[in-house]
């Protein structure tokens, strides 16, 4: 298959409602199924909810990664033969993680835990150690959670380990932002995932979730970017339920990091003179 069909998933958990969220999770995978979708990009942590009051609200409502939630996904993933990399609030071996799971026909084929965890997800959360990239049928797959986005190591490793698309589960926030859209309605997470697209020639499949939640605003905005940095599908809307699905062509991939006939996005790197210590100041009096 060199044409993939990618859809996100933007819609409202709720918070602490494992059931409701496992069940709204599941209605929105039938619609991308019903419109074909081979992969399938659902929210950062939509089986718990996002804004936590407590340490045993947020241990109530993980799941491990074979858990309920992922389990009813993975059963979607059977009887439609796709993909769906899900967000999910991860038990672990006495910690949590705010975690991506890629889910298949035969169950969970990896997990990603946020590496870098925005604000208060620091007091819930442990940190990840690693990134991921996962071999499914079309190709590799890479994915980062959200405030990942804004650490640009992060994707650029899961490229040069060879992901040609980057799956983002996000729950962008208005906090901490002087401007939440621009006149376009674009939020600062596209453009983020528009610079990492064009960085690195990888398609980016952001699926923001949307609503207020404990005074958290959610921005909706969720996006699809070709390899060439230009949006495919989205930004959707703000505060409404929405499929965003796009075709793409992963011979787009290459022909994006091929960005000249001589200069290639990996193989042009410079690595040397990246890391090369900064020598001199260009201000003050030599001037
Ligand atoms: C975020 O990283 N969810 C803002």
């Amino acid at each position: 298959m060199t044409t993939l069909r990618i859809a996100t998933c933007q819609y409202e958990p709720r918070i602490g409602e494992v059931d409701h969220n496992r069940e709204l999770a599941v209605a929105q995978l039938g619609k991308a199924a019903a419109a074909g979708a081979h992969l399938v990009v659902l929210p950062e942590l939509g089986s718990s909810g996002y804004v936590f009051s407590s340490d045993a609200e947020v241990d109530a409502t993980s799941e491990t990664a074979n858990g309920r939630f992922v389990d009813a996904v993975a059963r979607v993933c059977r009887e439609h033969a796709m993909h769906v990399v899900a967000g999910i609030n991860e038990r672990g071996d006495g910690c949590r993680y705010n975690s991506a799971v890629c889910i298949g026909p035969d169950g969970v084929m990896a997990t990603y835990r946020k590496v870098q965890l925005f604000h208060d997800e620091q007091k819930w959360f442990a940190p990840g150690d690693g990134l991921v990239v996962v071999d499914l049928p079309w190709g590799r797959l890479g994915m980062l959670i959200c405030f990942d986005l804004w650490f640009p190591e992060i994707a650029r490793g899961m490229a040069l380990a060879g992901a040609e698309v980057i799956a983002v589960p996000t729950n962008w926030v208005s906090s901490f932002k002087p401007t939440v859209y621009d006149e376009r309605g674009f939020c600062q997470g596209n453009y983020v995932a528009m610079a990492t697209a064009a960085q690195n020639g990888v398609v980016m499949a952001c699926a923001d979730r949307v609503g207020l939640e404990r005074g958290s605003q959610f921005l909706g905005a969720s996006i699809i970017v070709g390899a060439d940095g230009w949006p495919v599908a989205g930004p959707a809307g703000h505060d409404n339920e929405e499929l965003l699905v796009a075709d793409i062509d992963l011979a787009s991939v290459a022909a994006a990091r091929q960005r000249t006939p001589t200069n290639h996005l990996v193989e042009s790197r410079r690595p040397a003179a990246y890391n090369a210590v900064v020598v001199g100041s260009h201000t003050g009096s030599s001037r």
